[in-house]
């Protein structure tokens, strides 16, 4: 496969790893992924900008055999899937040095083992000249470790952002062609890698919206040359103001935890309020996080287990309170056999980074009675009202 070519002397490496089904061993990947390289040649200077996973190192070499010279190296994101092949490109080109910030440099030496002699650090907004183009760097800790930045080529109005915007899909376009795939890829990125840090991805998004931005090159998935898709997609996805939606993620062993989610979800949907319903059993864990970015409220259904929640629904909790969505409501559909009384507090104490008021809990002995499904229907009512008094519905 040649170069693709995204601008005058810039150029795209994009190696599609099809096949991979889990990133980092916890987010499902439906669609696979890529790691992006890119190339830009200026008059004087020619960098390359991030690597590639060490699984397509060759790959990387086979694109780089016709360039004889790489200056610099931008490393915007330490993590191997995109710093793994730098070794193997400082030894092919033995002049080359790595660019990169003050912490990347001590977490690139720690992950990589690359000799301190090899780094040039940038401070924050610190150019450098190509001769016909300008790099300026900019330090966006938390998109998505702590030494990460991005990187601007003026003359070409290109955005290099690494993971930031990035989306995991593998595609031989090299600009997004099918908006509803990327979203949707890009959603399941956010969710598992940017949302923990949604405030500080505001204050990012204030600071690009100063620069003029008309192609943004990511390093996973395809290039956006029009960048206002992806830019008003994250403007939404880190707004303080959830949605009009209800995440249910759920276990049900004997179906009576079951009965009481059929219940709640009707009853809100009759609300008109958005529902996402998941059996924690089979669902993909990247789903349940891709409704969660969105989510006013969460109701857990769960069954007791050995005196506590049922264990995949304290994995999905964890999951959960790692990735921190802006949920302001949660509440707990319960069912247990002989005492719940351990449970409901597991729930809630397994979510302390969520800023969640907790607005219900129901538990029911065995099936579901009666008075039981009154409890739903006015848990129901509760959570309509929340969201009227937020403006949501
Ligand atoms: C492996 C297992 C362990 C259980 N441990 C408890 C328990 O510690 N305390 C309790 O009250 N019920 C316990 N139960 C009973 C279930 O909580 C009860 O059957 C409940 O109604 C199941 O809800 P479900 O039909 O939604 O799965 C246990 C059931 C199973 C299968
Ligand atoms: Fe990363
Ligand atoms: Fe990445």
């Amino acid at each position: 496969m040649k170069l693709k070519k995204i601008a005058d002397n810039v150029y795209m490496i994009a190696c599609l790893d099809w096949d991979r089904r889990l990133f980092d061993s916890l987010i499902p990947l439906p669609d696979g992924t890529s790691y992006n390289s890119y190339i830009i040649k200026g008059s004087e200077k020619t960098v390359m900008v991030d690597s590639v996973d060490p699984e397509f190192s060759d790959l990387l070499l086979h694109h780089l055999q016709d360039i004889k010279k790489i200056d610099f190296i931008i490393a915007n994101h330490a993590e191997q899937d995109h710093s793994g092949t730098i070794p193997k490109v400082l030894e092919k080109y033995p002049d080359s040095k790595v660019i990169t910030t003050a912490i990347g440099r001590s977490l690139l030496m720690a992950h990589l083992h690359i000799p301190e002699d090899r780094f040039q650090t940038v401070k924050d907004g610190e150019s450098i000249s190509l001769g016909d183009k300008t790099l300026e760097f900019m330090h966006m800790p938390w998109v998505h470790w702590p030494e990460t930045m991005v990187t601007y080529l003026r003359e070409d109005r290109m955005l290099f952002s690494c993971d930031f915007f990035g989306s995991h899909i593998a595609t031989t376009d090299t600009f997004v062609t099918d908006e509803g795939r990327v979203y949707e890829a890009a959603k399941r990125y956010y969710a598992e890698i940017m949302m923990p840090f949604r405030k500080m991805i505001q204050k990012h998004l204030a600071r690009l919206a100063e620069y003029d931005i008309g192609l943004i090159a990511p390093s996973h998935g395809p290039a956006y040359n029009k960048p206002e898709f992806i830019l008003e997609a994250y403007k939404e996805w880190v707004s303080d103001q959830p949605k009009n939606v209800v995440v249910v993620p759920y276990i049900s062993m004997h179906g009576s935890t079951k009965r009481l989610v059929n219940r709640l979800v009707q009853g809100l949907a009759n609300e008109g309020i958005t529902v996402y319903q998941f059996d924690l059993a089979v669902t993909d864990i990247g789903k349940l996080a891709i409704a969660l970015v969105d989510a006013a409220t969460i109701v857990v259904g769960v069954p007791t287990v050995r005196s506590s929640p049922h264990p995949n629904v304290m994995y999905a909790l964890n999951v959960a309170n790692v990735v921190v969505p802006k949920a302001r409501y949660a509440a707990v559909l319960n069912s247990y056999g002989w005492s719940n009384e351990s449970t409901l507090a597991a729930v809630t104490n397994a979510i302390p980074n969520l800023k969640v008021e907790v607005v219900g809990a129901v538990g029911c002995k065995g099936l579901p009675t009666a008075e039981t499904y009154k409890e739903v229907d006015q848990l129901v009512r509760t959570i309509s009202e929340k969201h009227k008094e937020d403006n949501l519905i």
